[in-house]
């Protein structure tokens, strides 16, 4: 589990807290969404959970592993991976084999345990074909799938993944979050997807809402339909499919659960169509 106590934060220099005394819980294997508006706090948060920040006050815990701790950074990073918006900064080698292997060799693994997972990581996000091809060679979400497989090579116990698909369409966007929660279904891995697209947020088991540096909200992706003034205060917009669904409700129309997406939406209509 990861755990932050009265974690709060200021970069060098500023006079408001980037984040302020945040408590938070992060269960093995959970899937939490952290959507807020820009400059929320949100990739600091990111950042203080596999110790790349140091809380100013408060503590954060990886599996008891304290971040405050220097001699524990390596284990931390062992279990928290991260994955950035732009790959570039975490491309590093001449290849996309050797750039997988890379974290590996830092492991000190051995080379035939390095040579499998990096086959088995570069398979997984679809590259094996790609696997000599130099990283700079690739597009924006080869390489996003590259980073990707860097960090699954590393076998984490908890993946970040902050703002990652963003620069990409909407099918690889979809595609890499589906890979993703495959790998959560497989190995239990928890997923962290830092995301501002409510689309992609309402995915997920748990959301959490920022502002300010501060977690204005949490509860079931379902339950944010009708927080109106929390969606109003962070700026945030439901999809558009979800919204036309709170408008029917309001007209009367006896929706069930709010649906959260377009063939959830068309289910209930359906169903109420076909009940006349
Ligand atoms: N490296 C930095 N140095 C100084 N201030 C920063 C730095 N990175 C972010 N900030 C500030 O911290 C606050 C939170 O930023 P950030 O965590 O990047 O938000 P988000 O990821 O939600 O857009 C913002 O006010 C931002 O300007
Ligand atoms: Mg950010």
């Amino acid at each position: 589990m990861i755990v932050l106590q009265g974690v709060t934060f200021y970069y060098p220099g500023a006079t408001t807290p980037a984040l302020e005394k945040i408590n938070l819980g992060i269960q093995p294997g959970e899937f939490l969404a952290v959507t807020g508006p820009n400059g929320s706090g949100k990739s600091t948060l990111a950042r203080l959970l596999n110790g790349l920040l140091r809380p100013g006050e408060g503590r954060v815990r990886v599996d008891g592993l304290d971040t405050g701790e220097p001699a524990s950074l390596v284990a931390i990073r062992r279990r928290v991976g991260m994955v950035f918006q732009d790959p570039d900064n975490q491309l590093v080698a001449a290849t996309a084999a050797d750039d997988v292997a890379f974290g590996l060799e830092n492991l000190g693994l051995p080379p035939a345990e390095i040579r499998a997972r990096v086959d088995w990581a570069l398979k997984t996000v679809g590259l094996d074909d790609l696997a000599d091809r130099p990283p700079h060679q690739l597009s924006g979400g080869q390489k996003q799938r590259l980073a990707l497989a860097g960090v699954l090579a590393m076998e984490p116990r908890y993946l970040v993944l902050d703002e990652a698909t963003a620069m990409l369409d909407p099918v690889a966007r979809e595609e890499i979050l589906q890979q993703v929660l495959k790998q959560r279904r497989e190995q239990g891995i928890a997923v962290i997807l830092i995301s501002h697209l409510m689309e992609e947020a309402l995915l997920a088991d748990r959301m959490l809402v920022m502002q300010a540096g501060k977690i204005t909200w949490t509860g079931q992706p379902r339950e944010i339909v009708h927080q109106d003034r929390v969606l109003a205060a962070a700026g945030l917009r439901l999809p558009a499919v979800v919204a036309l669904g709170q408008s029917l409700r309001r007209r009367g129309f006896q929706l069930g659960e709010n649906p959260l997406n377009g063939e959830e939406l068309a289910r209930v209509l359906w169903k109420l169509a076909s009940r006349r």
